[in-house]
């Protein structure tokens, strides 16, 4: 199988490398060797050059805020150029394997999101990656399209580790409480996708939207709190614990709105391949082993 990965030093893309490379022969393009989605008819033509069977996406503008005065080149990276390697992967008949996000949803109510469900997006950022979505599924592709949240990472900046930074400097720190969702790894994601596209490629008919996120649920708040008692416990001290305050989102003024109930419904993944998803505690705790170590 030929696999072409974009996106590769992301949280997702990272984690694809080491996932994706058993599957077989794996190409990775980032912005300075055709894989600049800023400019997607270059994009599309290495896509023709490689003729894979599979391209996998991890390359996006994840900017939330920013993207609220950064509109046009939100949209081109999460919009136009996923549309160019949906034609493209529809011209050479590759699967399509893409991610997208619970910001598609206005977050109202408190029941799971489901993959039916209409979606709603509340700020710039969600829209295009919705206009991302419908590029693919009109194109006509074979596509395995994730819908994630709240993802984290050992590697770079996350929000576990600012929760840690910031209980070293403070006594006290206010996180919002209202949000919910569940934190999933990009470790998950990766191991779900080479998965997926192992059953996928054999069975056309596992081609579609799938919400994927680790089991449970919580908010930042309590997310906060588990963070700062698990690293106690795994460095088997006290240290300094600042108070955590919740706060409701209307106290941090933010420029894109963000969704109060960011939860999704993953029966749909589980049952159609047979996949058990663990709890985000499961995930959290690794990557913290992993960063204190
Ligand atoms: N992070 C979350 O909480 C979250 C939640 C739900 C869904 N998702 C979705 O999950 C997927 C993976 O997210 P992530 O957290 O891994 O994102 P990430 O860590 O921000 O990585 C995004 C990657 O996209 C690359 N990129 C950005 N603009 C590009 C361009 N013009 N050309 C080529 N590459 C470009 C970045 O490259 P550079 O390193 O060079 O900047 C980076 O490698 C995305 O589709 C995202 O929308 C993320």
């Amino acid at each position: 199988m030929r696999i072409l990965l974009l996106g590769k030093r992301g949280q997702v893309g990272w984690e694809l490398q080491r996932a994706l490379a058993p599957l077989g022969e794996l190409k990775m393009l980032d912005r300075t060797d055709g894989g600049d989605l800023t400019r997607p008819i270059e994009v599309a033509e290495s896509i023709r050059a490689f003729m894979p069977d599979v391209v996998v996406n991890a390359a996006a503008y994840t900017s939330v805020d920013r993207a609220e005065t950064e509109q046009e080149l939100a949209r081109t990276v999460n919009a136009a150029a996923v549309a160019a390697i949906a034609r493209s992967c529809t011209e050479v008949g590759a699967w399509f394997v893409h991610y997208s996000t619970d910001y598609v949803f206005d977050g109202s109510g408190q029941r799971p999101w489901l993959e039916t469900d209409v979606p709603a997006p509340l700020n710039v950022y969600g829209r295009t990656k919705l206009e991302g979505e419908s590029a693919i599924v009109e194109s006509g592709c074979r596509y395995l399209l994730f819908r994630t949240s709240w993802v984290y990472a050992a590697r770079g900046g996350n929000f576990p580790k600012t929760m840690l930074r910031l209980a070293a400097e403070r006594d006290e720190v206010r996180v919002i409480n209202d949000q919910f969702g569940a934190p999933t790894s990009a470790e998950l994601i990766a191991d779900v996708t080479a998965h997926c596209i192992r059953q996928a490629i054999s069975d056309e008919s596992l081609a579609g939207i799938y919400h994927l996120a680790a089991s449970g649920c919580t908010t930042w708040h309590d997310y906060a709190n588990w963070v700062l008692a698990a690293a106690a416990s795994q460095r088997h001290q006290g240290g300094h614990r600042p108070v955590l305050i919740p706060v409701p989102s209307s106290e941090f003024s933010t420029p894109a709105r963000r969704p109060l109930n960011s939860r999704l419904d993953t029966h749909k993944l589980r049952s159609r391949f047979g996949l058990c998803l663990p709890h985000w505690q499961d995930g959290v705790g690794r990557m913290l082993a992993e960063v204190l170590q």
